[in-house]
């Protein structure tokens, strides 16, 4: 029987993971996403073209390869309609190839406003949130009284949506917060005629049709597993879960099902929003990092913090999604520093540890090993061959540390710029 193939980002996001997803995508008859929202950001490039998507699978560029929105996802119909315009321009049309499943929960214009709401309140302690009403969608959910994709198409669907549009209002008008939508709200619900037309589907049975009929799937992870609500540097993360366990809740498919778990990782860390990394640098080399790395958040344009590689937060990640294989990207950005640093271990309390501490936002000081950089300009490398040797030394240190192999190297944004290992 056919697998599914996870593929997430091993860090705070933003790792690389839809160009690597539109890589992998022609291998597959189906990618879907299992958990996040538009919070995600994920950059395509090929054919001198950007493109970011924030809800839809980042599988949808390829031609015989149908891309669905798992019920573990929460999908702001707003931005799905842009997204499905910007698709247009492209000349991609979705009607026949997105499939997005009845129990996904709906992102409604009060969402966004409580998200605003929730972090105003937090004050200094802010979570950094996108706004993108993540957060107080995901706690409808959990509250059950949230509304899903296919209750827009049973006759009670206003009367659900009033209710919880209702206890929305209670709730900004007890925190004092302004609010104001009659506006968003017609064009939300100009957007719910667009979902409407598409494809919903009760998705747990279509994939397992399609799993028994051999076909092959790959789950596509949004955020990262420094960012998941069980495990990450909480409470300074998104509401989903993140690692691979996310693809069986996120998609209705069972432990048994995953096959490969594709990591994704950079050859430095970043992070945007609030709370501390261990290895963030605040001078020169992180600038240069955020610079040479172009580091600017996909979905709300934020400067991404910089800092080098961080092997113990990497093998945690690695351990709590059972990753089978590696991807390391933006290996290029790294060229020109004349040395390179990984934490291996930290230090808390005067004792070294190789364990990530519960208290994740607490100082923790980095042991770094340094490494010799490369100098040269390695973005139109094609073969493993040609990679600079002290780059090659940097890829065999990480894979003796993880003890797991780097399957490819991404050396640019681009589709073609990814070196496979075989
Ligand atoms: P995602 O959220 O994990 O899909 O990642 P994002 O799209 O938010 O951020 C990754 C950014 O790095 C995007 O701007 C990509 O185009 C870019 N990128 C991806 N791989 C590479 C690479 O190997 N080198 C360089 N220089 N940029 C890359
Ligand atoms: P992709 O899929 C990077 C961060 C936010 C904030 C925290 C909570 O592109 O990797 P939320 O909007 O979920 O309430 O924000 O999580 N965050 C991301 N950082 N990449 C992402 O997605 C992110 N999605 C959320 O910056 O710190
Ligand atoms: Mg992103």
């Amino acid at each position: 029987m056919s697998k599914v193939d996870v593929l997430l980002g091993l860090q705070w996001g933003d790792e690389g993971k839809g160009k690597i997803v539109d890589v992998l995508a022609r291998d597959y008859d189906i990618v879907a996403r299992f958990q996040g929202g538009p919070n995600a950001g994920h950059t395509l490039v090929f054919d001198d073209k950007k493109y970011v998507l924030h809800s839809i699978p980042s599988g949808i560029f390829q031609d015989e390869t149908i891309n669905l929105i798992g019920n573990g996802v929460v999908l702001d119909p707003l931005v799905l309609q842009e997204e499905v315009a910007m698709l247009k321009l492209a000349q991609v049309d979705v009607s026949n190839k997105l499939l997005i499943s009845k129990k996904t929960h709906l992102i409604l214009p009060t969402h966004k406003l409580l998200d605003a709401a929730h972090e105003k309140r937090k004050g200094k302690a802010a979570i950094g949130s996108t706004l993108r009403g993540i957060g107080p969608t995901y706690t409808d959910k959990m509250a059950r009284s949230g509304i899903r994709v296919g209750d827009i198409l049973l006759p009670d669907f206003e009367d659900k949506l009033q209710k919880l549009i209702k206890k929305h209002i209670e709730l900004l008008d007890w925190m004092g917060f302004p609010h104001d939508i009659e506006a968003s709200m017609e064009h939300w619900y100009g957007a719910i005629e667009l979902l409407r037309s598409l494809q919903i589907v009760d998705s747990e049975y279509y994939l397992r049709e399609q799993l028994d009929a051999g076909k092959r799937i790959l789950a596509e992870g949004a955020q990262g597993t420094l960012l998941d609500i069980e495990f990450g540097s909480y409470p300074y993360v998104t509401s989903s879960t993140t690692i691979a366990s996310g693809a069986c809740t996120g998609l209705g498919i069972a432990p048994s099902d995953i096959g490969s778990v594709f990591g994704v990782f950079k050859a430095y860390c970043t992070r945007v929003g609030g709370g501390l990394f261990p290895t963030e640098l605040d001078g020169d080399i992180g600038e240069a990092i955020q610079r040479q790395g172009n580091e600017f958040g996909a979905t709300t344009g934020r400067e991404r913090r910089c800092g080098w590689l961080d092997i113990v937060a990497l093998k945690y990640a690695c351990m709590l999604s059972g990753v089978t294989e590696l991807y390391m990207m933006k290996g290029d950005v790294l060229s020109g520093f004349e040395e390179v640093k990984v934490c291996e271990q930290y230090i808390r309390d005067g004792q070294k540890q190789d364990t990530v501490p519960f208290d994740m936002n607490e100082f923790t000081e980095p042991v770094y090993k340094a490494f010799p950089g490369w100098k040269d300009d390695i973005t139109k490398i094609e073969k493993w061959k040609d990679i600079p040797e002290q780059m090659r030394d940097y890829i065999a240190y990480i894979e003796d540390k993880i003890s797991l192999p780097i399957s490819a190297v991404s050396v640019g944004p681009d589709r073609n710029q990814t070196i496979n290992k075989s």
